[in-house]
């Protein structure tokens, strides 16, 4: 029998072992190709987590941090009639107190404008309101409650653990909160903040769950695990 270490068709016959490309992925097609795919399990993944916990009912959904509004598009795909109503906050600021410059947006506020405008224009023709603020202002001049409340905006320590609080009081009594990017090495802030947030908020939630997104960026070596975590807020 040939030694495997020696033997070069070991590694054209096993791609379930050899399952990376040696070169770093920089072609652009595949990068879009991984994008859309990881988008695709997103709203799978969210449809599930939302179409269970709903059971049949219409609900009312909060969405704190929207981008392109993924997460509605999965749900009008997967049960629309399951959105009572769809609020999205997202302040698209873009510029450099925005914690996604240079990352969703290339250092011009141009693009948030411009993706701003194709999410709003999207959100519309759905009936569903975006509204272009930051989650605490938004928090703070909003009355209405929720049957399921997302945090996915700002990702660093004390507006996560800000929008967590929030999200919560704005739950109605049995609503979820659902908290996304738990454990992605590249948003460390989130785990801590979550980790905080379980410690003071526990004996408000009488469920909870998690579903793991593998995901992918670009010009990465190879994929990396994310969790999207919810907790069912107590009936009392
Ligand atoms: C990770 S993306 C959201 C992705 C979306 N939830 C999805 O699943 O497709 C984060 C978004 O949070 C927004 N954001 C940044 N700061 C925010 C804040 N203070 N309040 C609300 N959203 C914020 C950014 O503009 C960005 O569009």
């Amino acid at each position: 029998m040939a030694d495997p270490v020696d033997d070069v068709d070991h590694v054209f016959t096993k791609p379930e072992l050899f399952n990376l490309p040696l070169q770093k992925n920089e072609d652009r097609r595949k990068v879009d190709e991984d994008r859309r795919k990881v988008d695709e399990d997103r709203r799978r993944v969210y449809s599930d987590i939302i179409v269970q916990y709903a059971n049949g009912r219409q609900i009312d959904i909060l969405e704190i941090g929207v981008y392109t509004g993924n997460v509605l598009k999965g749900l009008l795909n997967y049960s629309p009639s399951t959105i009572k109503t769809y609020t999205g906050v997202d302040p698209y600021i873009g510029d450099e107190t925005d914690p996604y410059f240079r990352s969703y947006w290339k250092s011009q506020t141009s693009e948030a404008e411009q993706q701003y405008k194709r999410t709003r224009a999207f959100f519309r023709q759905h009936n569903a309101a975006l509204i272009r603020k930051k989650s605490e202002d938004f928090f703070e001049a909003s009355q209405y409650m929720y049957d399921v409340v997302i945090i996915d905006g700002d990702h660093r320590l004390q507006p996560t653990i800000k929008d967590l609080r929030a999200g919560l009081n704005a739950l109605r009594p049995g609503g979820l909160l659902v908290c996304d990017d738990y454990g992605n090495s590249d948003t460390p802030e989130v785990t801590r903040a979550v980790c905080k947030f379980v410690d003071e908020a526990s004996e408000s939630f009488d469920a909870s769950g998690y579903r793991p997104i593998w995901f992918v960026n670009a010009g990465k070596p190879a994929p990396i695990q994310l969790t999207v975590i919810y907790w069912r807020k107590k009936v009392d």
